[in-house]
């Protein structure tokens, strides 16, 4: 679908200049939206822009429905009151709560109440949602999701297709898209953001991955949908592709990202292979055991025991390894049984993850526990953003900043509705909730009909400099060895708990890594297919992330969500309750860290702001 584009101003295509002589050419784009990443947000956002009339183009470095969004398994969160009473009020009681009360309450409100809407409008496009008897959408408990404030039993509020949510999701909205006519430039890699002097984001540049030909897009909104950076760590369930593309950029352009310490692990990732097994697993009545057989989140959880939230379950399978009780060979990992389950229940609702226990743990799951381990997967941090999708700064003292021209959606961005731990199932509903709400603000503030400014002089030209200069990198280390050190560094020193002397120890080691990076080798010199220089741009966007993650963790004296010191055992909220922003200038290769206050409002008079109290489940 990709087309070759048109010189948008009637000037001839511009060069850079490029350290073998020969100048990169650009080919230039004009669109009223650019959308970078094709998940479920950057789908979402691309086809509420195309609905509004836009002219709207989506950039994505993997073809779309191969989106990471496509290995979410266990559902998406809505209070459609299915299965059992619900309310959105609850939904963001549990919300904030899960948040451990770091979450924006305004954002918060947004997102649950609009989430039932959201949830109906995926069916109408076609999602095909598992369904009850009665033929309405099926709904499954998820950890930390409850009724009655707190208060009622645990809630059936995640919707559901199979475990296989996230994949239904991301074909249907693929082809909602191309419906709405919005054009796809498909295996195209973001390189670089257009700013100009006045701090306007003015576009992006691209290198396609097929012909090796340089792409600058000029918009009215650039929208980051480019997922987490989870791969900064070494086991993750992220896929390879999630290296925080859109996060380093941002840093690039000098504007912050927000509550990057806040790393979540889920409890339940393959033992070695670290492929996900849902939390919905749980929901449909699975447990975890230790050594002695013992189902002991009884102990750590005595309400929501198996179904607490993430941060908390994993910490207790934690403790039960370092206590001696883990299981195996090495008592180094935690049984997960569905073993008890029907097997038609099995079949029919957990059919993926049986298949994964299957091919990477070598496990039936009708016959034996699965072993599960905690594993990297969801950055609660990201590019700080209002409701609208609009990115923030802080500039004058004012964190809440609106940088013009630039929107950022899903997991790339920081609503912040996840706080410092997100709950289950709350990332599907986040990623189409806001994707929606930044193609509504496109539409509201984009004009179709108004020209565009041309780009300025040497637009493109920072893009064209980073390619040029890792293209030709000629120091001593491998991208390979790079990131080795960074992933191990973030995986013992920055992990589900941690204390001063480790953090001051990965700080001192991630900065060391950030600094050898300038040895940095890429022995393939081509633009064409060049996996080693893309590997290279991703390295370069994920160590940033790291170092930033390191540094606003080794910050932060106090634990909230899944963030866990244990040499500050307990939440601060006088000190506190304040999101991190990390700027950094990627070269002199300095973090400075400054904060923005949490939102301790509500967005209407329909329910009151959520007093902070001890986070028990
Ligand atoms: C899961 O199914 O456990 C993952 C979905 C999510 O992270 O919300």
């Amino acid at each position: 679908m990709a087309t070759n584009g048109t010189n948008a101003n009637g000037q001839p295509h511009r060069t850079a200049p490029s350290q073998n002589g020969k100048a990169y050419e650009f080919t230039d784009h004009t669109f009223d939206v650019v959308v970078v990443g094709a998940g479920g947000a950057g789908l979402r956002a691309t086809l509420g822009a195309a609905q509004a009339g836009l002219k709207t183009a989506c950039i994505t470095k993997v073809f779309p429905t191969r989106s990471h969004t496509v290995a979410a398994q266990g559902g998406v969160a809505a209070s459609l009151g299915n299965m059992g009473k619900d309310d959105w009020r609850w939904h963001m009681y549990d919300t904030v709560k899960g948040s451990d009360w770091l979450g924006d309450q305004d954002a918060i409100e947004y997102l649950v109440r609009n989430a039932p809407a959201a949830v109906y409008e995926l069916e109408h496009f076609g999602v095909p949602f598992s369904r009850t008897e009665d033929g309405k959408i099926y709904q499954r408990p998820f950890g930390g999701m409850t009724t009655e404030f707190g208060q009622g039993p645990a809630a059936q509020r995640t919707c559901a297709a199979a475990d296989r949510t996230g994949h239904a999701i991301l074909h249907t909205l693929y082809g909602q898209s191309l419906r709405h006519s919005s054009e796809f430039f498909i295996e195209y890699f973001a390189i670089d953001l257009i700013m100009d002097e006045e701090g306007v984001c003015r576009g992006v540049v691209a290198l396609c991955l097929d012909d090796g030909t340089i792409h600058r897009f000029r918009a009215k909104k650039t929208i980051l949908a480019t997922g987490g950076y989870g791969r900064a760590y070494f086991s993750a369930t992220s896929a390879h592709t999630c290296t925080g593309d859109g996060g380093g950029m941002v840093l690039r352009a000098g504007l912050p990202l927000q509550d990057m310490e806040f790393v979540q692990f889920h409890p339940t990732g393959i033992y070695g292979a670290g492929c996900l097994i849902t939390e919905g697993s749980r929901g449909e009545g699975g447990y975890l055991t230790n050594s002695e057989g013992e189902r002991f989140m009884e102990r750590y959880a005595p309400s929501a025991k198996d179904l607490a939230s993430r941060d908390v379950v994993s910490r207790s399978m934690t403790m039960e390894i370092r206590e001696g009780r883990g299981v195996g060979k090495n008592k180094d990992h935690i049984h997960l049984h569905l073993d008890h389950l029907d097997p038609a229940v099995l079949a029919e609702r957990l059919p993926g993850i049986s298949e994964s226990a299957r091919i990477f743990a070598g496990v039936d799951v009708t016959k034996e526990p699965i072993p599960v381990l905690p594993t990297v997967h969801y950055n609660m941090g990201g590019i700080p953003t209002n409701f609208h999708g609009e990115v923030l700064t802080k500039k004058d003292g004012n964190a809440d900043t609106v940088v013009p021209g630039l929107m950022a959606v899903g997991e790339a961005g920081c609503v912040s509705v996840h706080g410092a731990n997100r709950l289950g199932s709350n990332s599907l509903i986040d990623l189409v909730v806001f994707g929606r709400a930044a193609g509504l603000r496109c539409a509201e503030t984009v004009s179709a009909a108004e020209e565009q400014p041309d780009l300025p002089v040497g637009a493109g030209d920072n893009a064209i400099a980073r390619l040029d200069r890792f293209r030709y990198a000629n120091g001593a280390t491998p991208t390979a060895e790079l990131r080795a050190d960074m992933q191990n560094t973030m995986q013992s020193n920055c992990a589900v708990f941690r204390t001063g002397e480790i953090l001051e120890e990965g700080h001192a080691k991630i900065h060391e890594v950030w600094k050898a990076s300038d040895d940095i080798r890429v022995t393939d010199r081509s633009l064409i297919w060049n996996t080693d220089l893309i590997e290279t741009l991703e390295y370069d966007n994920l160590i940033a992330q790291a170092v930033v993650t390191m540094d606003s963790a080794r910050n932060r004296t106090e634990s909230r969500g899944a963030h866990a010191r244990e040499d500050f055992p307990d939440r601060d909220d006088a000190n506190w309750m304040k999101h991190t922003l990390s700027f950094c200038d990627t070269v002199a290769k300095t973090v400075t860290l400054e904060d923005r206050p949490v939102h301790t409002y509500t967005l209407s008079n329909q329910i009151d702001y959520i007093e902070p109290k001890k986070r028990v489940y």
